[in-house]
C-alpha cells in the first residue's frame, strides 16, 4: 500500500476557533516530534548495521542528535562550500560510496485524538531519507526543501512508538541541489504527527469577478461529517458558519467590502472549516491580483517596484536549520530596511517563512529546489527524459504545499539549471495547477514559458537598451544585482533610477541578504570559517561572504545605502519650502514628524515639525515652510520619524531621511508664511495650471509638460513653449557628426507630460512633472523629471534627464529654450564673458560681471553657426524693452542668446518672428567642446557631450 501522500496544500487542525485563527502551530491534533533523538553516522549507506534494518534498536550504541538540525553543525561530517562545481562525479544518477548517512531513532508515546488519518510530516530532510514506523518500512522521499508526508494510521499504535530513519547527504536529488551554499545533510526542518477529520485536502483560491470577490473552496472529503464554512478577518466575522451539503466538495463565498491584500497593507482573511461543530481547519488567504496589464506587472492594477534581495536559509551556527523566532527577526529587521520582496533563493522556504511574509507584508518570488548549474549545457538534466518526473514533481510540490500564500506573486522554476523541454512540461503543469500566478525563471532567456524576462546581473546600459526598444514587451527584472560581497555594491542608486524611470524594469533583487560564514570556536577565538577551511578540494572560498548583512545579522554599510535609496519619501527642498512624496503604493504615511538640522563649520542649528499630515500613496505633502535657521551656507538635513510604534517601525528609527545644501543666498530668513504680504493665485484645468505670484504670471500645458506662458508685468515674454533643446546651429568642425545628428532628428523634439503632481499653500507652488521627450520616429528620447517651484515672484526649474533608446552616443548641447516674443535689448550676466566661450575653448575668457547690448552678443561668422555660447553663468539679467527677466544658476550653466532664425528649432515653425532680431534663451546643462574635425580630430573625450544622465537648477524672475 502507497503511504505517501499525493499533493497538496499544508495545513493543520485545531480545536477551537480561536486556536485556529492564531494560526500558530500550537494544537492538540499536532504532535511535534521536534528534540534529542537517538543517532549513529555512518560513512556510507552500506555501513549501516543489521540491526537497524531489522528493526532491533535496542541493540545499537546510540549517540544524540538534535532534531531539527544539520549533521555538521553537530559534528557529524563536514560542510562543503561549492559554487558551481559538483564536489562529486558527474555520473547521475549514481553517488559517491563514501556517502555521509545518519540513523535516526525515536521512541514516543502516542494516543490518536480523532477518528481520521493520522500524517507523518516531513517539512525538509536534506538529501534524501527512509523511514520505518515500528520496524515497518514506510517509504521513502527526496527534495531537500520540499514536504513530505505520510498517512501512518494503520502502523501507529496507541502507546509506545518507534520511528526510525535513514538520512544520507548524496542522493540522486543531490544532482538537483547544486544551489551556490554549503553542502549539508539532516532532517533540517520539523517532523510532526497530524490528527486529522474529514478534510483530506482543500484548495481555498480568491477569485475577483465583475467587481465582487469571492472565495472559492475545493475539497476533497472523506467521511461526510457536518461541515461549515466561515470567513474572518482580524477576529471579526466576515461570513459567519454555513454549512455546505455532505458530500459538496465545492463551496464559494462572497466578500462583501474586502479589504485587499498587498505588501504595504497585508489585509488577511481566514477561512475556517468547522468539522461537526468541533475541529476547526483554517486556511489564511488574501484578496490580491498578481497580473500583466499592457506587458507591465501589476498588484491589484499597480506596477509593481521590486525592492528585493534573495534570502537563502541560514544561521551561522546551525545551517539551515532556523528556528521561528530567528525567522521572524530577521523578516522584521528586512521590513525595517524597506526591502518589499525576497526571492527564496535557491528552493522553497520553511513553511513558516511565508507565513510571517503574508503578515508582514512582502512580495514573495517562491522558488523551486531545482539548480543543475555544474553540468554543462549539452548535458542539462533539463533536456533529458529520465528526469522530467523530478523536474515536474519537484515544481508541483511547491506549489501544492504554498498555494495559499498571498504573499507569493510568482512561482521560479529553479535557478540556473539552463533551459530544455523538462522546463517546458514543469511550466505546463504548474499553470494548470494554478492559474492565479505567474511565473519565472531567469534561465528561460527567449521567454519561452516565463511572465516576465528576468536577468542577473546586467549593467545599467544593458537594462537601459533593453527597455528603450520601444516594442511591447516581456517586463524585466533582475532577479540578481548589486553583488553585496565584501565592500560593495556599488551604484545601486544608478540602478533605482532606472528601474523608476523605465515603466517595463521593475526592479530587482540584491544579491544576497546575508554572509554565510559559519561560526566556529576555537579555544578562546571565534571565527567565520569559508569554503576550503574544512578541508574541502572542491570549493569556492569566500564567495559565500556575499551579504548585506554578516552573518551574525550584522548590517553593512551596503544595507544602510540600499534602505535609503529605497526609502519609501522623497525629500523636495528650495527656499526653505520642504515637500515630501510619498512613494508608498497602497498606503498612507502618517504618524511621522519632521526633525530638520541645519549645519556648517561654525553652527548646528536644529527644529522639528511635530506632526506631518496624512500623505496619501504616491501624492504629495502639502508644502512645509521651514524656519530659516541661517544667513550663511551650509547642510540642512531632514528625517522622518515615527511618533509611536507603527509595524516594525519604532520611534527611534530613522523612517527617511535627506540631506541638501544650504544655500543662504535662496532663503530669506525669518519669512513665515503669515508675514508674507502678496500670496499666490491659482488656476488649474485638464490641460493647464496657471499660478500668479506678484507680477509674474506662469502656465504650465498638462499634456507637454512645458512652461508655455510666462507673463512679467502684463507683458507676455514667451512666443512659444519653454522647451528641452538639443540642437545647435551645424559649426563647420561638426560637419561629420551633423549628419548622424541630423539622421537623428533631434532638431525637433516632442514633449508628453508622463506623470504630474502638485503640492501647494498660500505662498508656494510645487510641481513635479516627468516628461518624455523624444524626436520624431526615433527610437530614443529622454525620460525628464522636473522640480518646479514658484515661490516669491520666481520660477525654479531643478531637472533630471536620462536619454533612453538607442541616441546618438553624443549630443551638440543640451538646455532649456525660452523663445522670447520681444526684442531683448540688453544682457549683463556674472560667469564666463566676455566673448564667446565652449569647453575646450574658453582660457580667454575670465569669470566676472559683464554687460552686452543684445546685437554685440554673437560674433559674426561669415559661414553663420553657433556661436555666442558664455559658459559658467551664475546669474544673468535679460532687458527688454518694457520688462526684465533675471536668471539665477544654482550650479553654473551655459547661457546664450542666439536669433531664433539661427535656431531654427521647428518647435517653432508656427510662429515665424517677424522680427529678425526676436531671441531665444538657452539656459544648457551640457555643451560640446569645438574640436577641430573639419580638417583634424574630434573634440577630446572628456569635451564630448554624452547622452547619458544631465541635471541642471535655475531660477528665473
Ligand atoms: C548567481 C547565482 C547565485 C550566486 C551568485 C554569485 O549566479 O544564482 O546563487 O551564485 O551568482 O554569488
Ligand atoms: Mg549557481
Amino acid at each position: 500500500m502507497e503511504k505517501k501522500l499525493g499533493l497538496r496544500a499544508r495545513f493543520n487542525f485545531y480545536e477551537t476557533l480561536e486556536a485556529s485563527l492564531a494560526y500558530q502551530e500550537h494544537s492538540k491534533f499536532l504532535t511535534s516530534l521536534a528534540g534529542t533523538w537517538d543517532f549513529l553516522f555512518c560513512s556510507s549507506i552500506q555501513a549501516t548495521p543489521a540491526a537497524f534494518l531489522e528493526g532491533k534498536y535496542d541493540q545499537l550504541e546510540w549517540q544524540t542528535i538534535e532534531v531539527p538540525g544539520n549533521f555538521e553543525f553537530q559534528g557529524y561530517g563536514t560542510p562543503i562550500y561549492a559554487n558551481i562545481d559538483y564536489p562529486f562525479a558527474l555520473v547521475p544518477p549514481r553517488v559517491p560510496f563514501e556517502n555521509p548517512t545518519g540513523l535516526y531513532h525515536l521512541s514516543f508515546e502516542y494516543h490518536k485524538k480523532l477518528d481520521g488519518q493520522q500524517i507523518l510530516r516531513f517539512d525538509g530532510v536534506e538529501s534524501a531519507f527512509e523511514v520505518w514506523l515500528n520496524g515497518r518500512f514506510l517509504g521513502e522521499s527526496q527534495g531537500s526543501r520540499l514536504m513530505t508526508e505520510f498517512a501512518i494510521s494503520e502502523l501507529l499504535k496507541e502507546g509506545k512508538n518507534e520511528l526510525a530513519l535513514r538520512v544520507v547527504k548524496w542522493s540522486k536529488g543531490s544532482y538537483m541541489e547544486d544551489q551556490d551554499m554549503w553542502w549539508l545533510a539532516g532532517v533540517t526542518r520539523d517532523i510532526t504527527i497530524i490528527e486529522e477529520s474529514e478534510i483530506q485536502s482543500i484548495k481555498v483560491t480568491p477569485k475577483l469577478e465583475q467587481e465582487q470577490w469571492t472565495v472559492e473552496i475545493k475539497l476533497k472529503r472523506a467521511h461526510q461529517k457536518r461541515l461549515e464554512f466561515g470567513v474572518f478577518n482580524e477576529g471579526e466575522v466576515v461570513c459567519d458558519f454555513r454549512s455546505v451539503s455532505e458530500d459538496a466538495t465545492f463551496a464559494a463565498l462572497k466578500i462583501q467590502q474586502p479589504k485587499l491584500w498587498n505588501y504595504e497593507t497585508p489585509n488577511l482573511y481566514t477561512l475556517v472549516a468547522r468539522i461537526d461543530g468541533t475541529v476547526y481547519l483554517p486556511i489564511r488567504f488574501g484578496l490580491r491580483r498578481i497580473e500583466k496589464i499592457n506587458q507591465i506587472l501589476c498588484l491589484n492594477s499597480e506596477p509593481i517596484l521590486f525592492n528585493g534581495v534573495n534570502r537563502h536559509e541560514f544561521h551561522c551556527q546551525k545551517g539551515r536549520a532556523l528556528t521561528k523566532e530567528y525567522m521572524k527577526e530577521e523578516l522584521i529587521q528586512i521590513k525595517r530596511a524597506h526591502i518589499n520582496a525576497i526571492r527564496t533563493a535557491h528552493y522553497p522556504n520553511h513553511p513558516y517563512f511565508y507565513d510571517l511574509c503574508d503578515e508582514l507584508g512582502f512580495m514573495v518570488i517562491d522558488e523551486c529546489d531545482i539548480e543543475t548549474h555544474g553540468f554543462p549545457e549539452q548535458a542539462s538534466l533539463c533536456q533529458d527524459p529520465l528526469w522530467e518526473e523530478a523536474f515536474c514533481s519537484r515544481g508541483l510540490r511547491m506549489v501544492s504545499r504554498d498555494y495559499h500564500h498571498p504573499s507569493i506573486l510568482l512561482w521560479s522554476l529553479g535557478n540556473e539549471s539552463h533551459f530544455g523541454i523538462n522546463f517546458v512540461k514543469m511550466a505546463e503543469k504548474i499553470r494548470a495547477y494554478d492559474s492565479t500566478r505567474l511565473i519565472h525563471y531567469e534561465g528561460d532567456r527567449e521567454c519561452q514559458v516565463v511572465d516576465v524576462y528576468s536577468t542577473m546581473y546586467s549593467s545599467i546600459d544593458e537594462l537601459k537598451a533593453r527597455a528603450s526598444k520601444k516594442i511591447s514587451q516581456m517586463p524585466h527584472i533582475l532577479c540578481e544585482y548589486g553583488h553585496a560581497m565584501g565592500n560593495g555594491p556599488g551604484s545601486l542608486k544608478e540602478y533605482q533610477e532606472v528601474f523608476e524611470q523605465y515603466d517595463s524594469v521593475q526592479g530587482g533583487f540584491i544579491w544576497e541578504w546575508k554572509d554565510h560564514g559559519i561560526l566556529v570556536e576555537d579555544g578562546t577565538q571565534t571565527s567565520y570559517k569559508i569554503g576550503g577551511d574544512f578541508g574541502e578540494y572542491v570549493h569556492d572560498g569566500d564567495f559565500v561572504i556575499d551579504g548585506l548583512v554578516l552573518p551574525d545579522n550584522r548590517p553593512s554599510p551596503a544595507l544602510f545605502e540600499y534602505t535609503k535609496i529605497i526609502q519609501p519619501v522623497e525629500f523636495f527642498y528650495h527656499g526653505n519650502q520642504l515637500v515630501l512624496r510619498n512613494k508608498y503604493k497602497y498606503k498612507q504615511l502618517t504618524g511621522v514628524k519632521l526633525v530638520w538640522e541645519f549645519q556648517n563649520k561654525e553652527q548646528t542649528v536644529v527644529g522639528e515639525i511635530s506632526s506631518i499630515s496624512p500623505i496619501d500613496p504616491g501624492t504629495l505633502s502639502e508644502v512645509l515652510s521651514i524656519p530659516a535657521p541661517a544667513e550663511v551656507n551650509g547642510v540642512i538635513s531632514f528625517r522622518l520619524i515615527p511618533l509611536e510604534p507603527v509595524g516594525v517601525f519604532q520611534p527611534e528609527d530613522i523612517f527617511a531621511s535627506e540631506q541638501f545644501e544650504y544655500e543662504a543666498s535662496y532663503q530669506k530668513p525669518g519669512r513665515t508664511e503669515t508675514s508674507l504680504e502678496k500670496t499666490i493665485q491659482y488656476t488649474q484645468s485638464d490641460s493647464f495650471i496657471q499660478v500668479t505670484m506678484e507680477e509674474t504670471t506662469v502656465t504650465i500645458n498638462l499634456h507637454t509638460g512645458n512652461i508655455s506662458s510666462f507673463v512679467k508685468q502684463g507683458t507676455e515674454l514667451l512666443n512659444a513653449e519653454m522647451n528641452l533643446s538639443l540642437h545647435r546651429q551645424q559649426i563647420s568642425n561638426d560637419a561629420e557628426i551633423q549628419k548622424i545628428w541630423n539622421e537623428s532628428y533631434l532638431r525637433e523634439l516632442f514633449s508628453y507630460c508622463r506623470k504630474f503632481a502638485i503640492s501647494k499653500n498660500q505662498t508656494t507652488v510645487f510641481l513635479l512633472i516627468d516628461q518624455y521627450i523624444a524626436p520624431p520616429q526615433a527610437p530614443w528620447g529622454m525620460y525628464v523629471k522636473n522640480k518646479l517651484w514658484l515661490l516669491d515672484g520666481k520660477l525654479t526649474r531643478d531637472c533630471e534627464i536620462w536619454f533612453d533608446g538607442q541616441a546618438p552616443s553624443e549630443v551638440p548641447r543640451i538646455g532649456w529654450e525660452l523663445p522670447f516674443q520681444n526684442k531683448v535689448a540688453q544682457v549683463s550676466w556674472y560667469g564666463r564673458g566676455p566673448g564667446e566661450s565652449y569647453p575646450d575653448s574658453h582660457y580667454s575668457s575670465h569669470i566676472g560681471q559683464y554687460q552686452l547690448d543684445a546685437k554685440d552678443w554673437a560674433f559674426p561668422y561669415v559661414v553663420p553657426q553657433e556661436t555666442g555660447n558664455r559658459m559658467a553663468v551664475e546669474q544673468a539679467k535679460l532687458l527688454f524693452e518694457d520688462t526684465e527677466l533675471e536668471l539665477v544658476c544654482a550650479r553654473p550653466l551655459n547661457m546664450n542668446l542666439v536669433p531664433m532664425t539661427a535656431n531654427q528649432n521647428m518647435n517653432y515653425r508656427f510662429k515665424q518672428p517677424e522680427d529678425p532680431l526676436q531671441r531665444v534663451l538657452r539656459i544648457d546643462g551640457g555643451m560640446r567642446g569645438l574640436g577641430s574635425h573639419s580638417c583634424g580630430p574630434k573634440p577630446l573625450d572628456k569635451y564630448l557631450l554624452k547622452s547619458e544622465y544631465h541635471s541642471m537648477k535655475f531660477t528665473l524672475a
